[in-house]
């Protein structure tokens, strides 16, 4: 018998548990004419780096369909609607001045989703960084995220969204992930903007963590009162006992787990990194005063345990993982979790492993943990029938009520996503939606998995 045919409802959650659904401008909005351009757009064109050879220049024209769109989060009966704001399309240079047209976009997004019944909630950056700021002739050395100033600019445009939608949206993440965005795209080169700086992608951390504390402090000013930020985190689990394996799996959970965490719960940056940083990056203590600027919750997106040993020898060549090809210079090499079924994206489906993250959290920061919210846990898989989204989020969902039955205090958790779409350097090879979405024709189909968190979500409110 399938794992589903047995399934328990859901436990009952409490009553202001907040249910949701993302997504990310780059990956849904298409109408790429009608903005800036940003990093996404120049690192796509190049070929090869997207392995389907395809863009987001149409995605799902969710620009142009909106209003399908949020129809179809009210008729979830989803809470709450994260999506983030592109910065390009606000602010097309960068800073300066504003496309009236775009921030009109998001004003009758929010119009609409109020309308619904659904809390706005936006993300400000999730990685589509205006290519003015990154400094065409400048890739390799210095400009985008490598550059203090991109945190100020960031400040500025987080101003001019909250002058305009902050009396409607209650809730805001200023950052998508930094940690993906400085490991993939500044460090591996693997996402946009394609930089290979391995460790010196460093300042990258630090001024993605400035801009968020300096976002903060804007949208304070503009009278938002509940912000927080969404960082990818995952337990990490030693390939063995051995030293070697505890030492590199350490290290990986360093820059995956506490290289944000750390200072924006702590107000101190992991010991090493630290020092790192001060040979770098100017005054890193006077910078941390920004940076843990208080928060009201914070954001995990989760998807997966990662297994991690020492380094494997440099003949072995380069490692995959995750859609991501690890060099063998690395201080760590990533292993396979054994026995367990995995995504279309080879990701492996570890539940569990979600409250283990979120007691550990606990265990971790105790009283300096603001509360917590999923605002991403999903998967990838084919098909309108689509058990086994259900099974997974069935699955992911009873690990976050074993966490708060373990004490742990979670508000809020959020699939990605509402449809398919544009999944970065594998195109749209990978589907994580809880709505198909037909490429060709741009027709919305809703998936098994969305009658079932429909009913799931009308159980909770009974
Ligand atoms: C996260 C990203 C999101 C999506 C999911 C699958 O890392 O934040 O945009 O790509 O993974």
């Amino acid at each position: 018998m399938a794992a589903s045919d047995a399934r328990e409802p859901l436990p009952q959650f409490p009553r202001d548990f907040l249910w949701g659904v993302s997504t990310s401008a780059h990956q849904i909005e298409g109408a790429v004419d009608e903005r800036g351009p940003s990093v996404w757009d120049a690192f796509t064109a190049v070929s090869g780096r997207v392995k389907d050879g395809t863009t987001a220049a149409v995605a799902c024209d969710h620009y142009h369909r909106y209003r399908e769109d949020v129809a179809l989060v009210g008729e979830l009966g989803a809470g709450a609607y994260r999506f983030s704001v592109s910065w390009p399309r606000v602010l097309p240079g960068g800073s300066g001045e504003v496309n009236t047209a775009g921030l009109d976009f998001y004003d009758r997004l929010v119009d609409e989703l109020c309308a619904a019944g659904v809390s706005p909630v936006p993300t400000l950056f999730h990685w589509d960084t205006p290519l003015a700021l990154d400094g065409e002739g400048e890739r390799e050395s210095g400009g985008g995220w490598l550059r203090r100033d991109t945190a100020e600019r960031f400040a500025e445009y987080a101003a001019v969204v909250a002058g305009r939608i902050g009396d409607r949206a209650k809730k805001w993440i200023t950052l998508n992930e930094p940690a993906e965005h400085t490991l993939l795209g500044h460090a591996l080169g693997q996402h946009a903007p394609g930089k290979q700086l391995m460790f010196d992608a460093l300042p990258v951390a630090h001024h993605q963590l400035l801009a968020h504390g300096l976002a903060v402090r804007a949208l304070r000013a503009a009278g938002v009162t509940d912000i927080g930020i969404a960082n990818s985190h995952g337990p990490t689990w030693p390939a063995s006992a051995s030293p070697e394996d505890v030492q590199a799996a350490d290290f990986y959970d360093v820059l995956l787990n506490r290289l944000f965490a750390d200072p924006l719960i702590l107000g101190r940056y992991p010991d090493f990194i630290g020092q790192l940083l001060s040979a770098t990056t100017g005054d890193v203590e006077a910078d941390l005063k920004v940076i843990t600027e208080p928060i009201d919750w914070y954001g995990i997106n989760f998807y997966q345990p990662t297994k991690v040993g020492a380094p494997l020898p440099a003949a072995a060549g380069p490692t995959e993982f995750s859609g991501l090809t690890l060099p063998p210079e690395l201080p760590f090499s990533v292993r396979e979790i054994e026995g367990r079924a995995v995504t279309d994206f080879g990701w492996p489906v570890v539940p569990e492993s979600l409250t283990e993250l979120l007691t550990g959290f606990r265990d971790r920061y105790g009283d300096r943990l603001p509360p917590l919210v999923i605002t991403e846990n999903g998967c990838s898989y084919e098909g309108l029938d689509d058990q086994r989204r259900i099974d997974y989020l069935d699955g992911h969902v009873r690990a976050v009520h074993q966490a708060l039955a373990e004490g742990v205090d979670v508000r809020g958790y959020f699939v990605w996503s509402l449809m398919d779409n544009f999944e970065w350097a594998e195109g749209y090879r990978q589907r994580f939606g809880l709505v198909h979405v037909d490429y060709e024709t741009l027709e919305r189909t809703p998936k098994a998995s969305y009658a079932w968190l429909r009913e799931a979500l009308r159980a909770q409110r009974a």
